[in-house]
């Protein structure tokens, strides 16, 4: 305990961040300290999960100390449970982050508690807004996951779409190399689009059956490959600009008309943005215009809690624990954890 507020040390290694914070109460962050693989993986145009392994366990127990250290000096007593992701994500990072957090429990008796990364990832918002409280419809967007869930308590959701193929963080990536921009190719794309024409190319949106709230992003990817392609073919110059805000567009149309959609229909009056792609700025743009035009208000955590971090971790984990306690030692990573109960 720190002045009386229940404390969780949380740790966050899902894919290519290595992660830990310390959060009081779930809602008060002491410290949040990331240790970004970007650059290493930036060679090989994505993440490597083998290099990614390697590097979390060289990294952890510093990344670890550091979060103690920048919270004031915070010792292993003051902690009252240990949170940490143990899915969906690549299995050797989730089991560096995992493996710490089991030590640290089994090595000072204090609780384990198992977070789901999504579930993480929608409870930025709760450190960001302090007034926010569920039900509302979550856009669960990263590298990962494109998810429609309906929120309906601080441990209770109900996903009601997803992607059939791509997530969109993917899609964005593989387009950005398509245009040769980088990794990762989200923010870079985000850049760019705001020089462009998002209505230079027509590229299709995809709705998939009518009433459908999933996803289907591969056929835009290869959309944006057959144009680069037969522009080249004619000799014709690409105007990177105009390509990546065509494309943005046509995916951000499809995101924000389903995502409203959601929320009217479930007779929710909150859209809450979650996940690394909740960072892009017109997406941001065009949903905020959405959700204004029907009265609906939207919620999205800064850049740094949109991608990935312990202390969203730190939070999913206090409301777990109070309504469900800890986690034994055997809890497991699972690579494709679903979120919700009824989908096991
Ligand atoms: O949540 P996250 O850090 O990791 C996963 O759980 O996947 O999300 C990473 C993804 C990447 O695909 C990255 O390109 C995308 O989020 N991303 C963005 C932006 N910032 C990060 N996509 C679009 N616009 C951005 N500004
Ligand atoms: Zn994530």
């Amino acid at each position: 305990m720190i002045d009386g507020k229940f404390t969780i040390l949380a740790i966050e290694s899902s894919c290519d961040e290595t992660a830990a914070a310390v959060v009081l109460q779930g809602r008060e962050v002491l410290s949040n300290v990331i240790s970004s693989q970007i650059d290493i993986h930036k060679a090989y145009g994505g993440v490597v999960p083998e290099i990614a392994s390697r590097h979390h366990l060289d990294n952890v127990n510093h990344v670890v100390q550091q979060a103690l250290d920048e919270a004031g000096g915070v010792s292993m007593e003051d902690i009252d449970a240990i949170g940490v992701t143990c899915g969906p994500g690549l299995v050797g990072a989730l089991l560096i982050g995992l493996a710490t957090a089991k030590a640290f429990a089994l090595a000072t008796g204090k609780p384990l508690i198992g977070v789901h990364h999504i579930h993480g990832h929608i409870c930025a918002n709760y450190i960001e807004h302090k007034d926010l409280k569920p039900p509302f419809m979550a856009l669960v967007i990263s590298g990962g996951h494109t998810n429609i869930v309906e929120v309906t308590g601080y441990n209770e959701c109900r996903v009601l779409g997803g992607t059939r193929d791509d997530a969109a963080g993917e899609a964005y990536d593989k387009v950005a190399r398509v245009l040769g921009l980088g990794y990762p190719g989200g923010p870079l794309i985000d850049k760019i689009a705001r020089e462009g024409n998002p209505q230079a190319v027509e590229f299709k949106r995809v709705f998939l059956e009518k009433d459908s709230l999933d996803f289907s992003f591969s056929g835009i990817k290869t959309g944006v490959l057959n144009y680069v392609n037969s522009q080249k073919q004619a000799g014709e110059e690409i105007n990177v600009p105009d390509v990546a805000a065509s494309f943005q567009q046509a995916v951000l149309d499809v995101i924000v008309a389903k995502t409203v959609g959601a929320a009217l229909d479930m007779n929710k009056d909150k859209i809450v943005l979650a996940g690394g792609v909740a960072a892009n700025s017109k997406l941001r743009e065009m949903l905020k215009a959405e959700c204004d035009r029907h009265g609906l208000k939207l919620y999205h955590p800064s850049p740094i809690l949109c991608t990935d971090n312990a202390a969203m971790i730190g939070c999913a984990a206090y409301y777990k624990y109070m309504a469900e306690g800890a986690d034994d030692l055997t809890l497991d990573a699972v690579p494709n954890l679903p979120l919700q109960q009824d989908e096991k």
